[in-house]
């Protein structure tokens, strides 16, 4: 199998789509790593836990809309691209691939989101 073959059958369950409402996110470990499961009005969407800032635990900051706010020193990151939306942040985050199958959501952590 080539790697892009590999990377497209990568997708493993990361949550249950009932158990985060819209605008909320849940943090799991899934693939290897810790992410976080965000639930916007446009969908979900998997993101690292960790700020690029200063390591920052994203998972304690705030979701709205689609952009994620540090709770350390307010970077915020666009979860569908991983994009740094406000300094101090200046490296994006990791957005993840994510497939919602019936109740499951899956990510794939080798395909990240384009910037
Ligand atoms: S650690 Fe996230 S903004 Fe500083």
């Amino acid at each position: 199998m080539n790697e892009r073959a590999q990377a497209a059958g990568s997708f493993v369950e990361a949550a249950k789509a009932g158990e985060i409402p819209v605008g909320q996110f849940k943090a799991v470990q899934a693939g290897g790593k810790r992410l976080l499961i965000c639930h916007a009005d446009s969908g979900f969407y998997a993101v690292d836990d960790t700020c690029t800032h200063d390591d920052g635990p994203l998972g304690d900051g705030w979701l709205e809309g689609t952009e994620i706010e540090c709770p350390r020193h307010g970077a915020r990151f666009d979860v569908k691209t991983g994009k740094v939306l406000c300094l101090p942040a200046a490296v994006p985050i990791n957005s993840y691939r994510v497939q919602v199958d019936g109740e499951a959501v899956k990510v794939n952590v080798h395909e990240v989101m384009p910037k």
